[in-house]
């Protein structure tokens, strides 16, 4: 068992624990106000596989508990789903007391935490992450919120979650191409901030790949230490947190230009974080042959990865136009060296599109059709 604390003024716990699932009802007795009520937000996917066992341990500690299914994917992350879980929730008794169990990925998780960010102004959530991309990244931190027809996350609110549960063995279940993008977060945490994690990934990423449970507690105790104290440094957005950006500048780009039906947010951040990787090679920020080395960890670890399909004056033209493009100057987090990043701004537009035309050709050399 592994335990990380993300120190804010009110601090919780992260538990890395495999098979930690079916003794989530210990945990929520702890938070779970005497005569209050727990109201489980999950998916019917995640509750197929998943459901049975943490509803025996909620039952097997005593709690008074109601499950609430909401439809599954990112095109449900909305405001109609929250208005209607919370009528649900209403429906139920729920009330100050109630603390909800956000069970699933980063869907179910921002859209249980925004639920509970704003239900009667702001009741606890507890957060039993399904997917690799929220136990080291969605669930901690306490961002939560949903989606407006013109954009992703642009509703939301800072909610820290009560404590959250992590059951590596639930990975197990997760569809391949789910795991794989997942990981490029993974290896996104060693490259910005620990050579430790990077190594290991190198290392043993033949366990990593075929999820061996040790491996993997390992793996994400690593990644939530990195995300607890990049939150913990710095809870509101600004310069310490954006480093988590690295690869997402460019991976935006790529997921817009081909309207999110290409890349998994994971695949797409891999490609991003080899061309920022690229990039800083052309801004002699990194020597050549450590940023190769870089790049072909990233590809071991995610591949096969779908290549890049588009002109690179399409995704340029969509890279200009993030809302992080300020005023017309690019700026990136690139790599200096294994484990560190910096904030690199204004860089010309013209070496941003050649690094576009050269990733391009890279992807269609290294990706599939
Ligand atoms: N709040 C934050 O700080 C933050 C950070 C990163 C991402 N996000 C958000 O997270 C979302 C993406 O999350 P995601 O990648 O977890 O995707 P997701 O929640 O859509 O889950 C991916 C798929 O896996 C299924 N699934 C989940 N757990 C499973 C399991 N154990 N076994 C089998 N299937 C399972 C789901 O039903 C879904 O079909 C995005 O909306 C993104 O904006 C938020
Ligand atoms: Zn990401």
């Amino acid at each position: 068992m592994k335990k990380v604390t993300v120190e804010l003024h009110t601090p919780y716990t992260c538990l890395i624990e495999c098979g930690s699932l079916a003794h989530a009802g210990s945990l929520a007795r702890k938070y779970v106000a005497e005569d209050g009520m727990a109201v489980v937000i999950t998916s019917a996917t995640v509750r197929k596989h998943w459901g049975a066992a943490v509803e025996a341990s909620l039952r097997q500690a005593g709690l008074q508990y109601h499950v609430l299914e909401m439809r599954d994917g990112e095109r449900y992350k909305t405001l109609a789903t929250v208005e209607d879980l919370a009528e649900r929730m209403l429906a139920l008794g729920g009330d100050r007391t109630t603390t909800v169990i956000a069970l699933g990925g980063g869907v179910v998780g921002d859209v249980a935490g925004f639920v509970a960010a704003v239900y009667m102004r702001g009741i606890d959530v507890l957060q039993l992450p399904t997917t690799l991309v929220a136990m080291i990244d969605s669930a901690i931190g306490g961002k939560t919120g949903v989606n407006l027809k013109n954009g992703k996350n642009l509703v939301g609110a800072f909610h820290q979650p009560r404590a959250v549960l992590i059951d590596p063995l639930a990975l197990n279940t997760l569809p391949e191409r789910e795991y794989r993008s997942g990981l490029s977060e993974a290896i996104k945490y060693g490259i910005i901030r620990s050579r430790e994690l990077y190594a290991m990934l190198e290392r043993r990423r033949h366990d990593v790949r075929r999820r061996d449970p040790q491996c993997l507690e390992a793996m994400i105790a690593e990644c939530v230490r990195m995300k607890a104290e990049v939150v913990a440094a710095d809870e509101r957005e600004s310069d310490l947190r954006r480093i988590l950006n690295f690869g997402h500048t460019f991976g935006h780009a790529l997921e817009s230009a081909t309207e999110y039906r290409r890349f998994l947010h994971g695949e797409a951040v891999a490609w991003g974080m080899i061309a920022a990787c690229r990039l800083a090679v052309r801004l002699h920020r990194i020597g050549g042959e450590e940023a190769r080395g870089i790049s072909e960890n990233i590809l071991e670890l995610t591949q096969p990865l779908p290549s890049i399909a588009v002109e690179a004056e399409q995704v340029f033209q969509h890279m200009a136009s993030d809302k992080k493009a300020r005023a017309g100057v690019l700026h990136f987090v690139l790599p200096r060296e294994i484990g560190q990043v910096e904030m690199v701004r204004g860089v010309p537009e013209n070496t941003v599109r050649e690094t576009w035309q050269e990733i391009i050709q890279y992807s269609r050399e290294h990706g599939t059709a």
